[in-house]
């Protein structure tokens, strides 16, 4: 596949692992238009292309994160909730019309059982971070692996992209030798869009 010139090398680079998950784990929702998708994780590297991903289907999106990333959100089309307690609440305001299919890209705070219980329907969750939770729940859980095949999802993402609706912003590119700190960033997980680890 060849890069288009319009996306900068680092931003290239973050983007199969990112695409590949996120379109993998929207197919798996079987999402129609007009339906509400509550996304837990959303300014993430996946979580920020599942966001766009869905846009671009005509569904409504909810995205949690920090409120240090909801403007960030709104640009990217999707209605910002706070996680932590109380976030149920907090979603069925921003969503009076309920939820429809939910995926966590985050594992954190229980996001998988509360999605269960704002869809109704563990069919209708895919989680990406938490087995455990899927498995309590009989939710879905979907690992990526050579056999997933990134191909449909980076062409997608690359048409996006030279339409000018898909972005994935590059939270920080780290040299090779800052390879200890860029795991230690990835870990601390706050951040917005991907890094990237350069080698020149
Ligand atoms: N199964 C698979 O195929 C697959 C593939 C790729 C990645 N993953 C996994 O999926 C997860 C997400 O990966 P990623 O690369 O998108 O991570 P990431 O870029 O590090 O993003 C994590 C995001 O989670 C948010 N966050 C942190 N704590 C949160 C909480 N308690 N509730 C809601 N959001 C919270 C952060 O936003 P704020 O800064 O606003 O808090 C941050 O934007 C990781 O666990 C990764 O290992 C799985």
């Amino acid at each position: 596949m060849i890069k288009p010139l319009s996306l900068p090398w680092e931003e290239a680079a973050g983007l199969p692992l990112a695409a590949e998950t996120a379109w993998r784990a929207l197919n798996l929702l079987a999402l129609n238009e007009g339906e509400t998708l509550l996304v837990h994780g959303a300014a993430g590297g996946v979580g920020t292309l599942a966001v766009q991903f869905a846009r671009s289907r005509d569904v409504r999106v909810i995205g949690t994160a920090s409120e240090f990333n909801h403007e960030y959100l709104r640009g990217l089309g999707a209605i910002p909730v706070t996680y932590g307690e109380g976030l149920a609440e907090r979603v069925r305001e921003a969503a009076p019309g309920g939820v429809d299919a939910a995926l966590d890209a985050v594992g954190k705070g229980d996001a998988v059982g509360i999605s269960v219980e704002l869809t109704g329907d563990p069919e209708r969750v895919v989680s990406i971070a938490d087995p455990e939770g899927a498995r309590r729940t009989g939710a879905r859980f979907s690992a990526g692996g050579p056999a997933s095949g990134g191909g449909p999802a980076l062409t997608a993402a690359l048409a996006l992209h030279e339409a000018g609706i898909l972005q994935l912003p590059v939270h920080r590119v780290y040299r090779l030798h800052e390879a200890a700190e860029a795991h230690r960033a990835s870990e601390h997980g706050h951040l917005t869009g991907k890094i990237v680890l350069a080698v020149a």
